[in-house]
């Protein structure tokens, strides 16, 4: 009763509006989207660009029930309190680690929600009458945000272990995915023909959840981060076709802006990578790389293993360290161990800073984020391209379950597979302590020189428990 009184009052009082407060409402909105996006570049202004794009989206949100002829409101508010609670509850208790996997759910809840849209659009008009641009993109709506809507399902469940994470191939794979696109096509003209037939309809519904899945499956687990961000784009480019067919505004430079910076955000990971998108979609990485390193150029020197109190004495005598996390840090969830070590060597005039490597970790922005989480200050940390010429002047570089970001073969052996990929000048430095439990390789599948270099220092065992080690063999 309480709802129905709210939202009869709200309705008196808010509906409708005119075009032109609408119109100027999702302007001011879409800047603040841009401003957040703008913002949300650096850790220290993050928090304001959340905001802002938060106020950006509930102001979009209240005009868009503000439009005069909506109806169904009752349910738009119901709709609108399940989806903010359930989104809320899941923000707040998601994992840092897991936030891959959310994205991944949100960006399938982005294509699913176009092709619904698109769907009833073609439902509620039986007798056909749209005119050809409205019919293209409300096609491209349904098609894009289906394979989005299943793409994303399928990332999901390989981040979450539910299927298989490694490439799953089989011959002529590629050669279905063409047809189903060819056949994608083909009931779409006769869509365009006629565009109340139910059974070309229901095809391009089918084919185009078909292709999200096929397009995903042959892409190996820890490629999952690159293919997020291009479903992303995904669901940005579907979410603004529902604008254009819905002569709706807000949707068109929203979705664009989506489609803009998630293909950027793609493009910035494959550069990082030193890897093309074509690499990424279609090589199958996680299982040439087992393979990778049959170059014949086999590290050459001797790995060398020390005890904590050997490496707690050249930390302790270090007067400039810096540190750079890896993916090994986020699993051994050592984030909160790494700035206690860095709290006491700074207390103890060490100058400590942090190189994130763009790509460092398993998801961008990765390191980051974990530091962050750990109070790590902001002015502590820098990117490569800020940090790197300082290695050759740092007494030590202690590495922290990071491996491809620091290998030297990115420089000297042009047959790598990451030949060419930007890398932290680590072994520059005058010495370089590396932990990690084993000689094993990294995401790259190939092993890395800089640990068999004369000026290196292996620590083997967790990450987590050798920096509790370390900080009381310091103390
Ligand atoms: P990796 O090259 O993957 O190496 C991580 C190292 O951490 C491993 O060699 C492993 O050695 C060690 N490790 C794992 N668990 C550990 C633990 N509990 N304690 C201590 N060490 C542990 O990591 P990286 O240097 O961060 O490079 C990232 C790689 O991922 C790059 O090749 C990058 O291209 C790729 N990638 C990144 C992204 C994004 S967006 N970040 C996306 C896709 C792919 P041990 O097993 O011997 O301990």
């Amino acid at each position: 009763m309480a709802l129905a009184a709210f939202i009869q009052t709200t309705e008196k009082y808010v509906n409708p509006m005119s075009n032109h407060s609408i119109n100027f409402i999702y302007l001011v909105s879409a800047t603040l989207f841009m401003l957040g996006i703008k913002y949300l570049s650096s850790p220290s202004t993050a928090k304001r660009g959340n905001l802002l794009s938060m106020i950006g989206m509930a102001a979009a949100i209240g005009t868009t029930m503000a439009t005069p002829g909506l109806h169904g409101f009752t349910l738009i508010i119901i709709g609108v309190i399940i989806g903010a609670v359930i989104g809320g509850y899941t923000a707040i208790k998601i994992k840092m680690t897991a936030m891959p996997e959310m994205v991944a759910l949100f960006n399938g809840c982005g294509g699913a929600a176009s092709a619904l849209v698109a769907l009833a659009e073609f439902q509620s008009n039986t007798t056909g009458g749209f005119d050809s641009f409205t019919l293209i993109t409300l096609l491209l709506s349904l098609i894009i945000g289906g394979l989005t809507f299943t793409g994303s399902i399928m990332a999901y469940a390989k981040l979450q272990g539910l299927i298989p994470t490694r490439p799953v191939t089989y011959p002529g794979q590629q050669v279905v995915n063409a047809i189903i696109v060819l056949a994608t096509v083909a009931l779409s003209w006769f869509l365009f023909q006629d565009p109340t037939s139910i059974l070309a309809l229901s095809g391009i519904i089918i084919l185009s959840l078909g292709l999200g899945v096929l397009a995903v499956i042959p892409i190996g687990g820890a490629d999952m981060p690159v293919i997020i961000c291009l479903l992303n784009s995904y669901s940005g480019l579907a979410v603004s076709m529902t604008g254009f067919a819905l002569s709706n505004n807000a949707l068109i430079i929203t979705g664009s802006l989506v489609g803009a910076s998630g293909i950027f955000l793609t493009k910035i990971m494959c550069d990082a990578m030193n890897r093309s998108l074509s690499n990424v979609l279609f090589s199958a990485f996680g299982q040439v790389v087992e393979s990778a390193d049959d170059t014949g150029e086999g590290p050459t020197g001797s790995m060398k293993g020390y005890e904590v109190e050997d490496v707690a004495t050249i930390l302790t005598n270090a007067g400039s360290l810096i540190i750079v996390p890896g993916y090994g840090m986020a699993a051994a969830q050592a984030q909160h161990a790494t700035r206690e070590l860095g709290d006491y060597l700074g207390e103890q005039g060490v100058e400590v800073r942090y190189a994130i490597h763009p790509v460092a970790g398993r998801m961008p922005g990765h390191m980051n984020v974990l530091l962050a989480e750990a109070d790590v200050p902001y002015e502590q940390l820098f990117a490569l391209e800020d940090i790197n010429d300082d290695f050759a002047s740092t007494d030590v570089v202690l590495v922290i379950g990071a491996n491809d970001v620091v290998n030297p073969a990115a420089k000297s052996n042009p047959n790598s597979p990451i030949y060419g990929m930007p890398v932290l000048d680590v072994e520059k430095a005058t010495t370089v302590i590396v932990l990690k439990r084993s000689m094993n390789v990294g995401f790259a599948g190939i092993e890395n020189e800089l640990f068999y270099k004369d000026n290196t220092m292996m620590l083997f065992g967790d990450a987590k428990s050798s920096l509790h080690k370390l900080v009381a063999a310091m103390k």
